[in-house]
């Protein structure tokens, strides 16, 4: 079976969503739509991607000598599955159209939970997901904090969690958010509602979060603080990171890799497209290990971290792999996520 995927919103999350669906054996991208006919529209085109926009948005992109193949409903009516890529709280607002065109619809963490049926990771409840009409694939730390979080428990049963998230102020391409030159508590409250949607996944979790902002664009840093019901073994532990395909262990000793800068240019030295980084990286060495506490360091590349979850919710819906692990790894094999970054 291949499903006819939509994208609707081609920013930061539903271009690498497009270019992944592209890929995939099982599925077909049937194209994506944006609402302003700028380079993101151009760039599309010259991907062969089909490009579709709201009905009274066809003149912008016309006038400006961009081809359209019709508005959004066209794109809907030749669909299985839409991922809605629009910015948070736009879904929302769609979702009544998609409905309409009775299409599965892929929610992004933008979005609140009640959107959609579930709130989705790959690894924590896939099967919750077979045969819904929509989830919603949770927010890049959430997702970060999930892979993690999943993989540990299904090792050693964990107790509880605290973490504190340290966020990039804005992607790359953003001129308009900051700071530029501030620490900013978000929020000074806590918990920060990291935490809060991580129970959107598993609800019988202990967890509190608390964030900041800081000025740079590239990746989260998380430094996470976990208590598990019994007495751990750090080699152990290594083995359940190293064992997951979606985590790549790196050790700054021996690659001298210290920073989230460091890991970019890594990324980009290996010719990754766009440096993309959709794996989550812990440091090796940051690991510390006493009785049944747990402290490591980890980053999170937010422009492509969901992306394979993203694909795997398509297969959930569509009912087309039952097996959580078939999904994982067929979308890592042509994604080439291997579990290390070199
Ligand atoms: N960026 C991240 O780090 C990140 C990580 C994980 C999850 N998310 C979530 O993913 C979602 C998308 O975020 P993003 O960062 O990809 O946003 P983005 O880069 O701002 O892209 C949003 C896209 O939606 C389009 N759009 C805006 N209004 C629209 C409308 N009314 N109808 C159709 N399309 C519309 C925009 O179109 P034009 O370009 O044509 O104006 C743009 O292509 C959000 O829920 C966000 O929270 C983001």
């Amino acid at each position: 079976m291949t499903v006819r995927v939509g994208i609707n919103g081609y920013g930061t999350i539903g271009k690498r969503v497009a270019d992944a669906v592209s890929k995939m054996p099982d599925m077909e991208l049937v194209g994506v739509a944006k609402i302003t006919p700028d380079y993101g529209a151009l760039i599309a085109r010259s991907k062969g991607y089909r490009l579709y926009t709201l009905s009274d948005r066809l003149d912008l992109f016309r006038k400006k000598g961009i081809e359209v193949d019709g508005t959004i409903e066209d794109l809907l009516s030749e669909i299985d599955v839409i991922i809605d890529t629009t910015p948070g709280g736009y879904g929302l607002r769609y979702k009544g159209l998609y409905r309409k065109y009775s299409v599965k619809m892929i929610f992004q963490g933008g979005e609140k939970p009640e959107v959609a049926d579930i709130s989705f990771n790959t690894l924590c409840n896939y099967r919750d997901a077979i045969g819904r009409e929509s989830v919603r694939v949770v927010s890049c730390n959430t997702t970060g904090l999930l892979r993690l979080i999943c993989t540990l428990n299904s090792y050693y049963p964990i107790e509880r969690v605290r973490a504190i998230i340290i966020r990039r102020a804005a992607d790359p391409k953003e001129i308009k958010r900051g700071p530029v030159n501030a620490i900013v508590p978000n929020p000074i409250s806590i918990p920060s509602h990291h935490g809060i949607d991580v129970k959107t996944v598993l609800p019988w979790l202990d967890i509190i979060t608390s964030a900041v902002i800081v000025p740079t664009t590239l990746m989260h840093v998380h430094i996470v603080n976990i208590w598990f019901k019994e007495k751990i073994n750090i080699e152990y532990i290594i083995e359940a990171l190293e064992h997951n395909e979606r985590i790549a262990l790196i050790d700054s000793r021996v690659t001298g890799i210290k920073s989230t800068a460091e890991i970019v240019e890594v990324a980009r030295d290996l010719g990754r497209y766009r440096y993309d980084v959709p794996e989550l990286i812990v440091w090796k060495d940051s690991l510390y290990v006493n009785g049944r506490e747990l402290m490591l360091i980890q980053a999170v590349h937010q422009e492509s971290i969901v992306v394979p979850e993203n694909i795997d919710a398509i297969r959930a819906l569509m009912r087309i792999v039952d097996d959580p692990m078939e999904s994982f790894k067929l979308t890592n094999k042509v994604l080439g996520i291997k579990g290390r970054l070199i």
